[in-house]
């Protein structure tokens, strides 16, 4: 099937069809020489009897009367001129006269001699002395039988005359196919330059508004199409005259959400104020991949984030209803803040959220906890969230909840506002049904999330395992085609919607890693790989730290010339799992470190601290390699701001294969982070790339992230949102017409 496009476009080359005009001028010139040839013999044979005749007629009588003696003379005098080789008489008795240029083997019995007599006036070609002759036999008359004079002509100028026809039509042949070609080339070259300039006309007209009525006709096509594109593109950025990322986002939300108020709920707020030593008060961004990817939709088409005011200063930087515009420096939509007692904070986010769920969801083989009083305080805090949505968003809001800290919200909020359009994005693993099974808790829980009408995953697998679980522990009906599940007469999607960052990224230039590198005393020379999480047992780090041991045990080369840099941010540190991470990493960096340290060396680089979203991005901008291993997780969007950190197209990053980010990002060097030696030879072939490899890599990468940014994730959730919000309308309004229908039916019976 390829095939056939390429034949095509062989055979209109310039050169086929210059092969093409050569082989039809061969063929017609050759038709007129084969015609010209035929004709040239014709006449020239015609022309020799006609001259045949002329002799013989004034030889005849003299043939008749003088001796041969006086005729010999006579034909020696008539040979040679005028192409006549000779005459020859030949009598019936024998004698026979002829002239001296006439070859020997020209006698009376000579086959030649003998064919023209046979021929009787009709002439005969043949060779003679090598050359082409004419003969004619000639009766003589009053003599009897046998008597015949014979007349040679030469005709070898017949060849010559014809070597000269065919020069001169080869060569006019060529002269007019040349003449032909430039003609062509010159009415092409014309021809373009007028549609050239009838193009430019037309656009110009068109960026007017206005396509001419006088346009060529060839054109008419064209002016259609273009001024159709147009158009759609007019009707594309219509709003905003912007195709980027974010003006889609609020268009979208400017037409489908029809004025309808946005409603992120989500536990980690984006800007914390904390107070200082010396009582001042600064703001802190939290290490979250929630926040990193859901606060640029927010920045992007305005709204509320409603989130637990954990910050010590947090209070005294909102006002009475604990709401204030941020980001604090250029604010673009509002935060709301909920404080909770520590009690049922400790319940709601340590207890049930981190060590039930967190656990149960992950598999890092940490026993999950749950205690009945975690669950009171999740439940009643999911309640003052609830409460709090609906005072930001009214009962029309379209709410984005997010995360298994408030699985029982999107229940609470339908029971408050009927109308609210709910969706729950889980950012963590969704395990198979019977893990779930182990929660004391899971029919209310699966009751909660079931009370949103879009229910999202970051991937299909995760969506088949929640379907599952409510197929599983709830009386639900579970369409699988459809992906949704209906349960207490409601309907709730279920989809994959897998998150992703804003694009294009604000990455730190390359510099700004080259000053970082500096500071840290790095030499310029070492591959830097780095990791940037918090320190959670999800996150593989201790596995890390072992597989970069093992590289270094296993490729003694790349000691002293490789070093790894973790950020580490301390997370939940209440628990005690989580500060067992944190001694169990320090003490592998330092084994590490001793074995394979020396003066001025330091394989491994542990930061144990927060650190800001423009101090990571220099830590992007100085790495050569990412290293984003974690033992199971939803996403992880380190490896994705790592990917479109390198704008210069450079660099190289080593995924598990349980992140939800293997999916997406195959140009990574997908490891088992369970496999040490697997994960040595990754990082070691992440260091040791050839550049053309690793620009390719990061090259499929970066485009796979261009085309699902942060901004696509929000577009299809409020998308679906959308489509159910209008199918409410559409049920409504046929509720309402069946309605009046009976209305009008009875009144027409009475
Ligand atoms: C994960 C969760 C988020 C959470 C983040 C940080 O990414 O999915 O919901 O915000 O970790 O955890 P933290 O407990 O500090 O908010």
């Amino acid at each position: 099937m390829k095939m056939l496009p390429r034949i095509w476009r062989w055979l209109l080359e310039e050169r086929m069809l210059l092969l093409l005009a050569v082989i039809s001028t061969t063929v017609v010139f050759g038709a007129i020489y084969i015609v010209l040839d035929r004709g040239l013999r014709r006449w020239t044979d015609r022309d020799l009897g006609r001259k045949a005749a002329l002799v013989w007629s004034a030889l005849a009588l003299d043939v008749r009367q003088d001796t041969p003696e006086e005729l010999e003379e006579k034909f020696e005098a008539l040979a040679g001129a005028d192409r006549l080789i000779g005459v020859l008489a030949c009598w019936g008795d024998g004698r026979t006269v002829s002239n001296a240029q006439l070859p020997p083997q020209m006698s009376c019995s000579s086959p030649l001699a003998r064919a023209a007599v046979a021929a009787e006036g009709n002439a005969i070609i043949a060779r003679l002395g090598g050359r082409d002759v004419h003969t004619t036999a000639h009766r003589i008359e009053g003599s009897s039988a046998g008597q015949w004079v014979v007349i040679v002509q030469d005709r070898s100028f017949v060849s010559s005359r014809r070597g000269r026809v065919v020069r001169v039509i080869v060569i006019a042949a060529y002269l007019s196919l040349l003449a032909l070609i430039l003609l062509g080339k010159l009415g092409i070259r014309v021809g373009r330059a007028r549609f050239d300039q009838a193009a430019r006309d037309l656009l110009s007209h068109i960026r007017e508004g206005q396509i001419p009525a006088e346009l060529p006709s060839d054109l008419q096509p064209l002016a259609t199409d273009v001024t159709d594109t147009l158009a759609r593109f007019r009707a594309r950025t219509a709003i905003d005259g912007d195709s980027t990322g974010p003006a889609r986002l609020r268009r979208l939300v400017a037409t489908e959400l029809a004025g309808n108020p946005l409603v992120v709920v989500a536990n980690r707020e984006p800007y914390l104020h904390e107070f200082g030593a010396n009582g001042e008060v600064r703001v802190v961004q939290p290490a979250s991949g929630l926040v990193s990817g859901v606060e640029p939709v927010l920045r992007a088409c305005g709204g509320t984030w409603i989130g637990h005011g954990g910050g010590s200063a947090d209070r005294e930087t909102a006002d009475a209803s604990g709401r204030l515009a941020v980001p604090p420096d250029h604010p673009e939509y509002v935060l709301r803040r909920v404080f909770l007692s520590d009690e049922e904070y400790d319940g709601y986010y340590f207890g049930f959220s981190n060590e039930g769920l967190w656990p149960l969801c992950h598999i890092a083989h940490t026993r999950p906890v749950f205690r009945p009083g975690d669950w009171d305080s999740y439940q009643s805090a999911n309640r003052r969230f609830a409460q709090a949505t609906v005072e930001e968003g009214g009962s029309q809001a379209f709410v984005l909840v997010q995360d298994y800290h408030y699985a029982v919200l999107p229940r609470y909020v339908r029971e408050l506002a009927p109308e609210a359009v709910v969706s729950l994005f889980w950012h963590i693993p969704w395990p198979n049904s019977e893990v779930i099974g182990i929660c004391p808790w899971k029919e209310a829980l699966l009751d909660g999330m079931l009370g949103a009408d879009v229910l999202g995953f970051h991937t299909r697998y995760h969506c088949l395992n929640f379907l599952e679980t409510a197929r599983r522990y709830l009386e639900c009906r579970v369409d699988l085609d459809a992906m949704a599940v209906e349960y207490n007469r409601h309907r709730t999607l279920v989809r994959p919607y897998p998150i992703s960052i804003e694009w294009p990224y604000p990455a730190a230039p390359r510099h700004a890693g080259t000053a970082l590198r500096a500071s840290l005393g790095i030499d310029p020379e070492r591959h830097v790989a780095v990791g940037v999480d918090r320190s959670d047992y999800t996150k593989g780090l201790v596995e890390r730290v072992e597989a970069v041991e093992r590289m270094l045990e296993l490729y003694p080369d790349a000691v002293g010339r490789f070093i790894y840099v973790q950020l580490a941010a301390p997370s939940r540190t209440r628990i005690k799992r989580y500060r067992d991470v944190i001694s169990d990493l320090e003490e592998t960096v330092l084994r590490v470190n001793r074995r394979f340290g020396g003066p001025g060396y330091k394989p491994v680089v542990l930061q144990l601290r927060s650190f800001s979203p423009d101090e990571v991005r220099a830590y992007y901008a100085m790495a050569d390699s990412a290293i984003v291993t974690p033992l199971h997780d939803g996403m992880n969007l380190v490896a994705k701001e790592y990917v479109a950190s390198c704008s210069d197209g450079d660099g190289a990053l080593v995924l598990s294969t349980f992140a939800g980010a293997a999916k997406e990002l195959e140009g990574a060097l997908i490891v088992n982070p369970y496999d040490p030696d697997s994960m040595a030879r990754a990082i070691y072939s992440a260091m040791e790339m050839p550049r053309t490899e690793r620009r390719e890599r990061m090259e499929m990468m970066r485009s796979q992230i261009a085309k699902n940014s942060i901004y696509d994730w929000s577009r299809k959730l409020l998308h679906d949102m959308a489509e159910v919000s209008k199918r409410r309308d559409r049920l409504w309004t046929e509720h309402v017409d069946e309605a009046e229908k009976i209305r009008l039916e009875a009144a027409a019976r009475w």
